[in-house]
């Protein structure tokens, strides 16, 4: 064990130090056949050109070996059923058991999208309900579940508004967005083809309303905002800022995956928004699961549901539930079938087991949370905005970096405190960002110990700064190349060998 490894690191930490990834070796194998009791067969003759001769060098491993390396990997991971995962922004909740027995339910899991309408009824009625459920907490009248992500929502979302426009006769060709806004927010706008104006925040991290009534006019589809923010803090002008925006024929777009902060006390639909898209794997505790499948059911008013993806799910005059494909001024299908029915099925647990009182609560708990964390490490990091927090708090590097420690490094340190780090270097308005995201899911306990890290990782960077500027350095790789991650990943092993030509 590293010198550098802190009681606590060992908490999450395999004890295995020198393991190898290759573990082959010729003549091994994880199977063995019973003798033949049938003619032989000459398998060249069954598959022609598609037999492949030449495996290259595929591994040749025991039962054991195999069990025990995929085992082994699996406990090199974090997740959120080993410990806190404060991400700012992603809202890593538990994804609760209920859930999981829900969606595995055999009718549930093995109904199929080209089953007749007539013998889907359940599993319709189970998307009539969470659409049911959705916009009353939202306060809007009516939602497509089909987008699989928050970022897919913006863009259909998007797509609505210029389906809106054009049907006035009118396209515009400006989104405003703030400086504050999730980084998918510009990106859709453009997808869409509308030119980005960016708004600039106040000193309280909230838009400037004297700034929007100057930037708004004619040209303007909508505005995108995220409510509450990525700072943490909620646009307390929102009804000003929805009056300036209707006044000149602009739409209202809210980000709502931060609807965390809002479930149950206040609802989109009551203060001025148009449209808003939801992230289910967020907010309603879906998993996030390795980048998908993930949700992000788009919330409306009345006057967009023309334009909803087609098939809208409607109920007939029999009392049956079936989908409407008549739709003329649909924007189309935005995904194959009607979306991530699995994680419908879960969302729908989360809200039915919480009730209404339930899912408030979870709300407070989430604020309650965050503002704790927020008490227990100010004056230690620095707090750019001094607004109140909702569900996440933004500190920034400020003081540690005059010691040469930096966001990132703080991160990587926590890792070695047996949490994950939280979200470092975002938002863009804050500099040295450290976004931290507890979720109601977490103890008063669970709180403490990584309020008691922070503080220590803070004490080390005082001491001894290179520590903190080295770490992790407990795990099995320490810092990795991520950007050459992100962009040239490798997702699966390759034997090495040439594919035969055909
Ligand atoms: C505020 C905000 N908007 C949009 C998104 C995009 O959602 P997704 O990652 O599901 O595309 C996120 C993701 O975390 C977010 O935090």
């Amino acid at each position: 064990m590293s010198k550098h490894m802190t009681r606590k690191a060992t908490r999450h930490v395999n004890q295995n130090e020198g393991l190898i990834f290759e573990k082959s070796s010729p003549g091994k194998a994880a199977w063995k056949l019973p003798p033949l009791d049938v003619p032989d067969v000459d398998v060249s003759k069954l598959l022609g050109k598609s037999e492949r001769k030449n495996l290259g060098s595929m591994p040749e491993v025991s039962e054991i070996e195999i069990i025990r390396h995929f085992t082994r990997l699996s406990t090199w991971n974090y997740a959120i059923d080993l410990g806190m995962y404060p991400l700012g922004s992603c809202t890593m909740k538990y994804n609760p058991r209920v859930n999981e027995v829900v969606s595995r339910l055999d009718g549930i899991a093995n109904g199929h999208p080209y089953q007749p309408e007539k013998i889907s009824q359940g599993a319709l009625r189970i998307i009539k309900t969470l659409s049911d459920c959705l916009t009353e907490i939202t306060g809007m009248d009516a939602i497509t579940l089909q987008p699989a992500a928050g970022a897919h929502g913006e863009l259909t979302g998007l797509l609505l508004v210029r389906a809106h426009h054009d049907s006035k006769g009118k396209p515009r060709k400006k989104v405003l967005i703030p400086d504050s806004a999730h980084g998918t927010n510009p990106a859709t706008a453009a997808m869409v083809g509308y030119a980005i104006e960016n708004l600039k925040s106040n000193s309280s991290g909230i838009v400037d309303t004297s700034m929007l009534e100057a930037q708004m006019n004619e040209d303007v589809a909508a505005l995108m905002l995220t409510n509450p923010n990525t700072l943490g803090v909620f646009e307390q002008e929102i009804h000003k800022i929805a009056d300036i925006m209707h006044a000149k024929g602009g739409l209202v777009y809210m980000d709502g995956a931060n609807m965390n902060a809002l479930v149950g006390k206040v609802r989109p639909g009551d203060f001025g928004v148009d449209l808003m898209h939801l992230n289910l794997h967020k907010t309603f505790s879906t998993p996030h699961g390795g980048g998908g499948p993930g949700s992000g059911p788009v919330a409306i008013n009345k006057f967009l549901e023309p334009f909803l993806p087609r098939p809208v799910l409607i109920s007939k005059p029999d009392g049956t539930l079936g989908f409407d494909y008549d739709r003329p001024q649909s924007i189309g299908r935005v995904r194959s079938f009607y979306g991530n029915f699995g994680m419908f099925v879960r969302a729908l647990a989360y809200i039915l087991a919480n009730g209404p009182d339930g899912l408030r609560q979870t709300t407070e708990d989430a604020v309650l949370n965050a503002n704790y964390i927020r008490k227990g490490l100010e004056g230690i990091y620095d707090l750019p905005y001094q607004s109140p927090s909702m569900h996440e708090v933004v500190f920034s590097d400020k003081l540690q970096a005059k010691k040469g420690a930096r966001t990132m490094d703080l991160a990587k340190r926590l890792i070695d405190y047996g949490f994950h780090p939280y979200t470092t270097a975002f938002p863009l308005i804050v500099p040295g960002a450290m976004m931290i995201e507890p979720t109601e899911s977490e103890s008063k306990e669970e709180l403490d110990l990584f309020i008691e890290a922070m503080q220590s990782i803070a004490q080390e960077v005082e001491e001894d700064a290179e520590v903190v500027r080295t770490a992790p350095h407990s795990t099995r790789v320490s810092r990795l190349d991520e950007t050459a991650a992100a962009r040239k990943p490798i997702l699966r092993w390759k034997p090495e060998f040439e594919t035969p030509k055909p």
